[in-house]
């Protein structure tokens, strides 16, 4: 494998294009497959190639690297008879780069560690914006050399590469961050909502937050948002529940303690079931509004 090993790309969603199109301006020559074919056409029409198959891609390219929803879909990428370890070239390089659990993660490394091939866990902090500016934090665990072989492909898809380890590190880190997220959602809107039953004004509560020691870059996106009642989606609730839910399930493998975890995943069960499950995850305040007996604008 040369400076730039040749890549194979599965998984062309809201964030896997924009990472593939960034690879490919960096110089990397890409092939790509997405399950929807029509999907590949921007990548296709920017110059990437085209794999028919998963086996076909994956019998092609130095490095394949998957970026598809969640477990299930790691599982069928990567271990179907006509998936990425079965196919890949021996001595080569699979990177699955999406958020799942550890468990599944652990399972795709035992079958790469079986066929000779070199497993990346590489999840990522950030959303679509900063996978469209290339602005990502990539969060690595697996083999050291294989790490090193990457390097340049995750430099250019980010701003920092962080390596945590040669096992199932990366993805714990990502839940980690990710617990954090979601429990500071659940905490923005009940506070929020507490202020508004004690009659202060939506707006100078925002501002005065921003404002406050408790501003972080996470409270200064989402400050406009919320000031403007805006819940469309950049994570959206669904999302944020599956990742709950995978960090629940791996917490209870671990023997943490998660209250602020299940409470914050319950209430958006809640929101779910109300059809909600496509807003932005801080729509949670209109939850907490809700259940106050507060309507916004009355
Ligand atoms: N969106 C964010 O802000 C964000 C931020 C950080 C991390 N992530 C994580 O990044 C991953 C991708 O997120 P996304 O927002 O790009 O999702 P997305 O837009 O829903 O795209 C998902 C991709 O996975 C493919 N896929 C799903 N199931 C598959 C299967 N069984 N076989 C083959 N391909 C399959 C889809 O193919 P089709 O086109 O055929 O459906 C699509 O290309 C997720 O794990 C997510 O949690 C997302």
């Amino acid at each position: 494998m040369g400076d730039k090993p040749t890549i194979g790309w599965i998984g062309l969603g809201k964030m896997g294009a924009p990472m593939a199109q960034n690879l490919m301006q960096a110089g990397f020559q890409v092939t790509v497959y997405n399950r929807t074919p029509e999907k590949a056409k921007p990548l296709t029409d920017a110059g990437a190639a085209l794999a028919g198959s998963l086996a076909e891609l994956a019998a092609g390219c130095d490095v394949v690297i998957s970026m598809i929803n969640d477990d299930a879909a790691l599982e069928a990428v990567a271990m179907a008879p006509d998936g990425v370890l079965a196919n890949a070239k021996a001595g080569g390089i699979y990177v699955d780069m999406s958020t799942v659990s550890p468990a599944a993660s652990a399972r795709v490394a035992e079958t790469a560690a079986g066929k000779g091939i070199s497993y990346l866990r590489a999840p990522v902090s950030g959303s679509t914006v900063f996978a469209e500016s290339a602005q990502l934090i990539i969060l690595v665990s697996g083999p050291k050399e294989a790490a090193e072989t990457c390097d340049a492909a995750f430099a250019a898809m980010g701003k920092k590469t962080m390596n945590f380890g040669e096992g199932e590190e990366a993805r714990f880190m990502k839940l980690t961050v990710n617990m954090m997220v979601s429990i500071t959602a659940g905490l923005v809107g009940e506070a929020l909502a507490f202020g508004e039953s004690g009659g202060l004004d939506w707006q100078q509560m925002l501002e005065m937050i921003g404002e406050s020691p408790l501003a972080s870059p996470l409270l200064g996106y989402k400050t406009q948002t919320l000031k403007n009642r805006d819940y469309a989606p950049a994570f959206t609730i669904d999302q944020i529940a599956k990742d709950l839910d995978l960090i629940l399930s791996t917490g209870q493998g671990t023997n943490a303690s998660m209250p602020l975890a299940s409470l914050v995943r319950q209430n958006y069960e809640t929101m779910r079931e109300k059809g909600e499950g496509n807003l932005d995850m801080f729509a949670y305040v209109t939850l907490m509004e809700d259940l106050a007996g507060i309507k916004p604008g009355e």
